[in-house]
């Protein structure tokens, strides 16, 4: 098998593509053939060290993968060899093969494609838990989505607009609002050349009901003084870098919360729950509105153009990492792959 291996962990000048042995699955584990990856922003920080947890180098990145399970440890019962299976964990994705916990991994819902199962738990299941679960958005509420032709942005104009609610789509470029208009947002604002503030007063004058919010730095007080009354402000990520400080004197002005988001906990805490709007986002697939934004497919061993796409802001959704089928010419199964 091959895998990354981040050794050090500095970010992407401490990668090394290697071959090692094919890991076979413990007790409780299940080895899986790795079809597809998908890089979300907290690989970039795992990678360079900087994130909530901390593995000890050398270990493989990548926390989201789906793939085909080809063997079974000890124990494990209610998974058999062959299933299309999905997971989210703390390594181990960008790989051609990975052991995991046999209760960590999900079943693919049927008529998912493998390119979408890639990208359907952080960034869909982050967006919905946020939008309907904690942030309570109805239909003909107004949303402010930042950064949102990223990989949780995209995901998140999607479900709010199926769920009947006006979109404000908030970019730092013109290809991005073009993007984000094209999947569904009524409207757009490019905060690299206008006020945020006043281009939204503009917009909403009443402000968003709910904000999204997967960037922070100086964008967060900026929208968080033009939320309605009531208003819900969803604190997703850092992206843009600093963790932003509130006055407090703000949410109380507004009548307005600040409501934490934290997917993978919920996933974990809430198992029945994280089920049920798992099916919900098949249905989504089912129905058409879910549609993941794909900005490009790339060979697994192509993992550091990826990372340097990520970190310089110009992916325009998600990019995803596969591995080709064994006797498969490559492109030919990433067409295969990309149907979605
Ligand atoms: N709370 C949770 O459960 C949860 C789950 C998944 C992800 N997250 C967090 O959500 C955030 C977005 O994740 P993602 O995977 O969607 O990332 P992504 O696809 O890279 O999107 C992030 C967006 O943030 C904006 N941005 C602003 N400053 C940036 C900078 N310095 N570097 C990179 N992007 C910057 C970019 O949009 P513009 O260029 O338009 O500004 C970019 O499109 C991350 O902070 C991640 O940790 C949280």
């Amino acid at each position: 098998m091959h895998c990354w291996q981040c050794d050090p962990a500095t970010g992407v000048d401490g990668l090394r593509w290697v071959e090692a042995p094919e890991p076979l699955p413990g007790p409780g584990e299940v080895s899986i053939a790795i079809g597809a990856a998908s890089l979300n922003f907290p690989d970039l920080l795992v990678m360079a060290g900087k994130y909530q947890y901390r593995p000890s180098p050398p270990f493989t990145p990548g926390i989201e993968f789906t793939g085909t399970v080809s063997a079974l440890g000890a124990g494990v019962q209610g998974v058999a060899v062959g299933d299309a299976v999905m997971t989210v964990g703390r390594t181990g994705g960008f790989a051609t093969h990975a052991c995991v916990a046999a209760d960590s991994v999900k079943r693919v819902p049927d008529g998912i494609p493998p390119v979408t199962a890639a990208v359907l738990l952080v960034a869909y299941g982050t967006a919905h838990h946020a939008l309907i679960d904690r942030g309570q958005l109805k239909a003909g509420e107004t949303l402010l989505v930042l950064g949102a032709a990223g990989g949780v942005g995209t995901a998140a104009i999607q479900i709010a607009k199926a769920t009947g609610a006006r979109v404000i789509a908030a970019v730092s470029s013109d290809a991005k609002a073009a993007l984000c208009r094209r999947i569904g947002a009524d409207a757009t604002i490019n905060y690299a050349t206008a006020d945020l503030r006043a281009a939204l007063r503009a917009l909403a004058p009443r402000g968003a009901d709910v904000i999204f919010d997967p960037v922070g730095d100086a964008l967060t007080e900026a929208a968080f003084r033009s939320i309605a009354w009531r208003g819900r402000h969803l604190v997703i990520g850092f992206a843009g870098g600093p963790i932003p400080r509130l006055p407090l004197n703000l949410p109380l002005l507004k009548g307005a919360s600040i409501v934490g988001v934290f997917w993978g906990e919920f996933d974990q805490r809430e198992p029945e729950a994280s089920g049920e709007l798992i099916v919900g986002l098949a249905r989504g697939h089912e129905a058409g509105w879910l549609r993941p934004v794909i900005d490009r497919i790339l060979p697994m061993s192509e993992l550091p153009t990826a990372c340097a796409l990520m970190a310089a802001r110009a992916a325009l959704g998600k990019i995803v990492m596969v591995n080709d089928p064994p006797g498969s010419d490559g492109p030919a199964a990433l067409a295969v792959l990309h149907k979605n």
